[in-house]
């Protein structure tokens, strides 16, 4: 397989070429690669032809992947190994051996740290490997079947009661894990795909990305927020990041921080808005960035985030995306090279340009009493993407998260509390009698017992506290109780419930949420 996918070429000749082709350090650092290799792993991976060592060579994962493998080299085969040349490993197994940005696609959720996403994998992977991790986990990995095998053996070799846990019993494991998953897992995720050699032959130079980008986002439980980032190089494949935003409601989101690029396109960012430090999890490509940005000690709180590079010609979204039949408002569209004067379709006139740049428009619009309720394509000469929605009356609320866990914390402990974050979102029903998404509403938050034994152990009194106006929801301190029955935690099972005004009308929506404990283990990729 490793000869198949180098065609003859050697190892470290692969490792220069794949340099050249994604412009990372010159060969200096994958020498220095190359030592650490040989140094700290060649004593347990046998040495093979072409410079390739067992194992290591016949995989590819992501930073986050190559990451979580070396630190169990660490934690469960006392590898020694310092942080630096953790580092300088992680980065170059990263960009030699990494994931196609099509073959991150539709996963990149968990890297993402979005830890309610309910995934859809087939019903098999969900139940034989989905039980204990993330399916992500194994999306995002590509092996021959031989090294799949031998990751279904490590797993019952490092961990041999699997079979009488998670749920396992009621299959033989082990049997189905090698004669069924490893065949469908080489096939479906196999180690030699032409995506990953055409990146390794396009990747752009990293300083491809340097310059202001113009970014839009949405933060559950506060609302849209827009800005530029500006990124300058800072040593190869790593850059100094400012980002200068504000909410639509006026306040500041300011701060400084560094950035690193991995395999030509995972853009890991660290940057301190107003005091707090958080992680950029993104996929650059050419003039596009596209992720999530969230706090590193509370992942839980964070923000979608989509970016064009400005000198680009991108529209990127519509804040607020939504607009009453009959009615005047406000609204900004973002992007960058944008000129001209925007078109929301028919029954949507633009009033007045209130001001205009190359990066936003702000029109006041107005809405025809009879302007046809639904979804309308924007569009700017002939830059399209977001959509504006135009609605007569609300005809359904929902809570999103529509399922998720939050989970007690401190209490003495050192384990932070995850909170709960939620939106409203409004639905309407187009004339087709279809339901169509409006937008986010702000609403008025409160939860229940989720059932009658939430409501015997007066979880809703116990489990934490919504506020009221944000649905923010902070769970109750770790530990025991001893107000509550026989002294247990403050974990509960909760209704999530948001009541949304339309002229007077209350409409609610409602969701599900679990208060549980800490989560005692929390690797890269959940
Ligand atoms: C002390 C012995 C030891 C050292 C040193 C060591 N490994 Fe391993 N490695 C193992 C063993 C044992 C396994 C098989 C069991 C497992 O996957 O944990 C393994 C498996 C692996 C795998 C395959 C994991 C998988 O998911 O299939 C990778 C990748 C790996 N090692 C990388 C490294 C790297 C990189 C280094 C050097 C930084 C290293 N190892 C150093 C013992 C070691
Ligand atoms: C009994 C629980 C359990 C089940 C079932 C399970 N896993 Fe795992 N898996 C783990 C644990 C624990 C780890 C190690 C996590 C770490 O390194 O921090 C792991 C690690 C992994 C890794 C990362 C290995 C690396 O170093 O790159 C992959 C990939 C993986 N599992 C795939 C699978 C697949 C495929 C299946 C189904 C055939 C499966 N798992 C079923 C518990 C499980």
């Amino acid at each position: 397989m490793k000869r198949k996918l180098r065609s003859g070429m050697s190892a470290s000749l692969l490792a220069v070429a794949a340099c050249v082709a994604l412009h990372s350090p010159h060969s200096l650092a994958a020498r220095d690669a190359q030592t650490i290799l040989k140094e700290t792993c060649q004593g347990c991976h046998t040495p093979e032809a072409d410079n390739a060592l067992s194992r290591i060579s016949h995989q590819r994962k992501t930073p986050e992947g190559w990451l979580m493998s070396i630190a169990r080299m660490q934690t469960m085969h006392g590898l020694q190994i310092s942080d630096e040349d953790r580092r300088t490993l992680v980065k170059y197994l990263a960009d030699t051996q990494g994931l196609a940005p099509s073959e991150t696609d539709g996963v990149r959720y968990a890297m993402e740290r979005r830890l309610n996403t309910v995934e859809q994998f087939d019903e098999k992977t969900s139940q034989m490997c989905g039980r204990c991790h993330s399916g992500a986990r194994v999306a995002l990995q590509r092996r021959p079947a031989q090294e799949w095998e031998r990751l279904v053996n490590f797993h019952l070799g490092q961990w041999p009661s699997l079979e009488y846990q998670a749920l396992a019993r009621d299959r033989d494991w082990f049997d189905i894990a090698r004669k069924e998953m490893v065949p469908l897992l080489a096939k479906r995720y196999p180690l030699d795909n032409p995506a990953w050699k055409k990146w390794q032959s396009v990747a752009p130079k990293s300083d491809a990305l340097v310059g202001d980008w113009s970014f839009s986002g949405h933060v559950p439980g506060k609302g849209e927020l827009a800005g530029v980032m500006s990124v300058t190089v800072d040593g190869s494949d790593t850059f100094k990041v400012s980002v200068k935003g504000q909410y639509a409601d006026g306040t500041p989101f300011n701060g400084d921080g560094s950035a690193i690029l991995y395999t030509g396109y995972e853009w890991r960012g660290n940057v301190t808005i107003d005091g707090v430090t958080m992680r950029q999890v993104f996929a650059a490509q050419g003039n596009a960035m596209q992720g999530r940005m969230f706090e590193a000690e509370h992942d839980e709180r964070g923000l979608d985030f989509v970016a064009a590079k400005q000198g680009s010609s991108r529209l990127l979204a519509v804040q607020p995306g939504y607009l009453k039949a009959g009615s005047e408002t406000e609204v900004t569209l973002i992007g960058s090279g944008l000129t001209g004067k925007p078109n929301f379709g028919k029954g949507v006139e633009v009033v007045e340009v209130v001001e205009q740049s190359a990066d936003r428009i702000k029109v006041k619009l107005k809405a025809a009493a009879n302007a046809q309720p639904g979804l309308r394509e924007v569009t700017l000469g002939t830059l399209k993407g977001p959509s504006l929605s135009v609605y007569n009356k609300i005809d359904a609320v929902k809570v999103v998260p529509e399922f998720s866990v939050a989970r007690i914390g401190e209490g003495g402990g050192s384990t932070p509390k995850v909170q709960g974050r939620f939106d409203a979102e409004a639905w309407g029903k187009g004339a087709d009698g279809k339901p169509y998404r409006i937008g986010v509403f702000p609403a008025q938050w409160k939860v229940e017992a989720f059932d009658d034994r939430a409501k015997e152990d007066d979880d809703v009194k116990f489990a934490g506290t919504m506020q009221a106006d944000a649905g923010v929801f902070t769970p109750g301190d770790a530990g025991p109780n001893p107000a509550r029955k026989m002294s247990t935690n403050n974990a509960g099972n909760l209704k999530v419930i948001a009541a949304v005004d339309d002229e007077g009308k209350s409409l609610t929506g409602e969701g599900h949420m679990i208060v549980t404990v800490q989560r005692w283990n929390s690797p890269p990729i959940p």
